[in-house]
């Protein structure tokens, strides 16, 4: 199997949300969570859980909560005013795909909870205020977990797998951290199927550069061709 680039991979690491049900070796899985550690996070604390499930009964517990959740935001994708940068088809196939994730987690021959400890001791910085602090302590905790998740993503492209990040099981969280043993202080960040994909890799749309970088000063667009 030929290596790809880092930029290939970027450019390519689309959503996958259909998987083959053949197991993914743990060696394989091994190489992933190395990826995931290499990650930087707030302090070094690497304060971050992985937790690996292929027992297809601890998937069906998982899969349960994620169709459960999903059901509480599927109203809300069905009713969405289309973003204007996405074409009527990658509208409709985002929610074809979304769709068929909310009954087929468990599907996937691998599911990756990435967890944190987001009640670690913290600077007092009571002083600058309410807003201030809640800012700084929801940016720090899913900064710390979340370049992790990337890594996954990027490494499993590699490796020619498929996933996604998930956040829609947090509405059932508590169901998941029972059935899984997860501790109190710990918390779910991204749930992420993991498999060979039925469908194909990239490349991911994006809005243009020219719309979302500046140069010097909000409203001065970045000169990219
Ligand atoms: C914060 C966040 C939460 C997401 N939650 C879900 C989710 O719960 N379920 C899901 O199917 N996809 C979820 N996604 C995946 C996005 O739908 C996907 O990344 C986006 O549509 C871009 O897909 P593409 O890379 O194939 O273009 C989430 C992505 C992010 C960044």
């Amino acid at each position: 199997m030929e290596d790809i680039g880092v930029f290939e991979a970027i450019h390519t690491a689309r959503a996958l949300r259909r998987f083959k049900p053949d197991p993914v070796p743990p060696e394989i899985i091994t190489r992933i969570l190395q990826a995931a550690i290499c990650a930087p996070s707030g302090g070094n604390v690497q304060d971050w859980y992985f937790v690996v499930v292929t027992d297809p009964e601890q998937r069906k517990l998982v899969g349960a909560a994620y169709a459960k959740a999903s059901l509480s935001v599927r109203p809300f994708y069905e009713n969405r005013q289309r973003p204007e940068h996405m074409t009527e088809t990658a509208e409709r196939q985002l929610k074809s795909s979304g769709f068929y994730l909310h009954e087929h987690m468990a599907d996937a021959p691998v599911l990756l909870l990435v967890c944190g400890r987001t009640r670690g001791p913290r600077p007092d910085l009571t002083n600058l205020g309410a807003n201030a602090l809640t800012r700084m302590a929801v940016a720090t905790a899913c900064a710390s977990i979340y370049p992790a998740v990337q890594n996954v993503i990027l490494a499993c492209r590699t490796l020619r797998l498929g996933t996604v990040l998930t956040t829609n099981h947090i509405l059932c969280e508590q169901e998941i951290k029972d059935a899984l043993g997860i501790p109190d202080d710990i918390e779910t960040y991204a749930l992420m199927p993991i498999g060979y994909p039925l469908g194909k890799f990239g490349p991911v749309r994006r809005k243009p550069l020219t719309e979302v970088a500046m140069h010097d000063r909000w409203g001065r667009a970045w000169p990219s061709a």
